[in-house]
């Protein structure tokens, strides 16, 4: 039996998988079972930034591989305290509690949000993605991810994106929080326009309310910036952050103000592998990685040469950076047209198109992609 056939019986099928066996990467490409080359334009949805089997990388999480894994968090450990330091310095926020993925940054920064507010209330958006436990679910638009598990948290209103009249309708003295994705990433890549933000804010000094960013996935310089807040000038009390911290390894992180940090107390929460000198060593190895090659810097640029590209191509081409959709007819048909010529692609929906590829891809790989989407048909 081959493997995929002994998937379908031993994996629950909650995930829709295209038909291939990937083996391992190198820089911007993959390669499958039977040593075919991939341009990997996705990256792990967004994750893998400085680009798959990244040589330095191996090599700082290896080193801590032989020296440390694991002890909890009942003691300290250096690569933690290290890397809260170093994100001090990117976010300009004050605390970082740690964890293992984009839904349990989002799980914590309700929780404290509701425990340093001591209001209950989220008001989220229509077609927003913040993960799939059942806090952050509660806070996530699409009913077809929502409804089998109801009753979610309560209460959680969602107000029209980027329209201002609804948001003043929905927040009032009640809400703990405003929770926000800067761009919109699974709904399909929609940025949020800079005076709806202004106007979150606004809001946010009458009624006394915390803003959250869920920067899970346009954190790490994937926009063009090292966070996508950077693009708008504000502040949140609260950033959830995961994806391309750890370029694959998994970690996640919820990034708070002090006035956040100073209502929380022992046992307000926790995690058992949260912060191990591991994940926390392989997020340091990237935001150095990050740094020392420009990748930020190249992200913009490439970006906009990309958005270029596309746009000799296709419609509506949205984005920052290396976050980019466009709309297409049959998506999920073009995915695997596109697959079968060496080309990965995500597909949000049925008429759009998500690129995501690692901040390292250049010009070359670019070209490669536009010769091959142009090929398409
Ligand atoms: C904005 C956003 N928040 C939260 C999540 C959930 O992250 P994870 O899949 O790591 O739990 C995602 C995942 O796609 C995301 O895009």
């Amino acid at each position: 039996m081959d493997w995929i056939e002994k998937e379908k019986k031993l994996i629950p099928q909650v995930y829709k998988r295209q038909n291939i066996i990937f083996e391992r990467g190198e820089g911007c490409y993959l390669y499958d079972l039977n040593g075919k080359k991939y341009l990997d334009l996705v990256a792990g949805i967004a994750t893998v930034a400085i680009g798959h089997s990244h040589p330095e990388f191996i090599l700082r999480v290896s080193e801590q591989l032989n020296k440390l894994v694991h002890v909890s968090n009942l003691y300290y450990t250096i690569p933690q305290i290290a890397l809260a330091e170093k994100l001090q310095k990117l976010t300009g926020l004050d605390r970082f509690f740690f964890c293992n993925s984009g839904t349990e940054a989002m799980e914590a920064s309700l929780k404290f949000a509701r425990k340093a507010t001591g209001k209950k209330k989220f008001v989220a958006f229509k077609n927003a993605f913040h993960g799939r436990t059942m806090g952050a679910l509660s806070v996530t638009y699409k009913e077809k991810f929502r409804k089998a598990f109801e009753p979610l948290i309560q209460p959680v209103e969602f107000a029209n994106f980027n329209e201002i009249a609804d948001l003043e309708r929905k927040v009032d003295k009640e809400t703990s929080a405003v929770i926000l994705e800067l761009i919109q990433g699974e709904a399909g890549v929609f940025p949020a326009e800079k005076e709806f933000v202004k106007a979150i804010f606004e809001l946010k000094e009458k009624f006394d309310f915390l803003v959250i960013f869920d920067e899970v996935q346009t954190g790490f310089g994937r926009t063009g910036k090292w966070f996508a807040k950077e693009h708008y000038g504000f502040q949140p009390d609260i950033m959830a952050m995961a994806k391309a911290m750890g370029s694959g390894f998994p970690i996640g992180c919820s990034s708070i103000k002090e006035e956040v940090a100073k209502k929380l107390e022992k046992g307000d929460h926790g995690s058992t592998f949260g912060g191990n000198p591991l994940a926390c060593t392989a997020s340091l190895a990237t935001i150095e990685i990050i740094e020392k090659y420009g990748l930020v810097e190249n992200a913009e640029k490439m970006g906009n040469y990309f958005m270029k590209r596309l746009k000799e191509l296709f419609s509506e081409v949205r984005g920052k950076g290396l976050m980019i959709g466009f709309k297409i007819a049959n998506a999920e048909e073009f995915v695997k047209k596109a697959l079968d010529k060496g080309l990965v692609l995500n597909a949000t929906s049925d008429d759009n198109i998500r690129l995501v590829p690692p901040l390292v891809i250049g010009k070359k790989e670019i070209d490669l992609a536009i010769e091959i989407l142009s090929s398409l048909g």
